[in-house]
């Protein structure tokens, strides 16, 4: 097959979606298609025209890669594509509308509510402690969590300085204690259950993407129960949502809360293929290799 491999673009994930696009355009290589590799600028549509593929794989997070714009365009442009379609991607991006898709149909998710970022300065919008997030930002960026001892404005204030600064609008979740969990889902299968271990702080940025500072434990030590709830849960919010290809359920879960402290905090329907990516990490503990995880998203891409 001729397969476009998109890349890069302009969100703040761009340096994860390079890696990401590296690695899944050498792995088709491997398999024998013909690659170009696109690394995107607004003249995507004119590029992709020219190249006409058979296939666009797309490799990239954030926005607009995995919020509908692109998959819209591709539809427009007749275009097959791996990964989730448009509206699949326009509701997953966004944490608050996940929730509002997925909580109806029993998916135990933390309550939130959305504050203007301006109302911070003025007071704390839910006890503390508690999560702030962009509704549609990935790799935890912008991601804070508000402690009593945070020093990230204390009380918040008009001269608190925080990540937040920059988004208009955050998703304010309370903080879960406890544990980090992930589950990715292929197809209709759940490939296990990874707990993330990051060595100090919280599995932000720098945690997920420098090599050492998280230790990954699959499969993860925990309860059956917990275990296989996450990959009930992961499969149904994938089903629910419509995902196609592959995608990634992140949990929290307060182990003093048995059961009822498990919490999906969202889908991720552009999971990354980096080399300390977990969805190609629990694939190969499934026996599947990197090159056989592209060529399985492929074939279903083309299915
Ligand atoms: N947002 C990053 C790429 C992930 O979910 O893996
Ligand atoms: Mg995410």
């Amino acid at each position: 097959l001729h397969i476009v491999v998109l890349m890069g673009g302009w969100s703040a994930e761009r340096a994860v979606s390079l890696l990401s696009g590296a690695g899944v355009a050498d792995a088709l290589e491997t398999l024998g298609h013909r690659v170009t590799r696109i690394d995107m600028g607004r003249d995507v549509a004119l590029r992709l025209a020219e190249a006409k593929p058979d296939l666009v794989f797309n490799a990239l997070h954030g926005t607009p890669g995995e919020d509908g714009s692109v998959q819209g365009m591709l539809d427009v442009m007749g275009l097959r594509y791996t990964h989730s379609g448009l509206a699949t991607s326009v509701i997953a991006i966004d944490k608050q509308l996940t929730k509002q898709a997925l909580v109806p149909h029993g998916v135990p998710m933390p309550g939130g509510r959305i504050v203007r970022s301006e109302e911070l300065f003025a007071r704390d919008p839910l006890p503390r402690p508690y999560v702030l997030k962009p509704v549609n930002e990935g790799s935890s960026v912008g991601v804070a969590i508000v402690t009593d001892a945070s020093n990230y404005g204390n009380p918040i204030g008009p001269d608190a300085k925080g990540p937040w600064s920059e988004f208009g609008e955050l998703l304010a979740e309370p903080f879960i204690r406890g544990r980090e969990l992930t589950t990715a889902v292929l197809g209709q299968t759940a490939l296990g259950v990874t707990e993330l271990k990051p060595k100090a702080g919280f599995y932000d940025y720098e945690a997920k993407y420098t090599d050492g500072l998280t230790e990954h434990v699959y499969p993860a030590d925990i309860p059956d129960d917990i275990a296989q709830a996450c990959e009930a849960i992961a499969v149904e919010a994938h089903r629910l949502l419509g995902c196609r290809g592959a995608s990634r359920s992140d949990f929290r879960w307060d182990d003093e809360r048995g059961i009822d402290g498990l919490f999906l905090l969202e889908v991720n329907t552009q999971p990354g293929m980096t080399p300390l990516s977990l969805v190609p990490e629990q694939a190969r503990h499934r026996g599947m290799s990197y090159a056989e995880l592209v060529q399985a998203i492929v074939d279903e891409a083309m299915a």
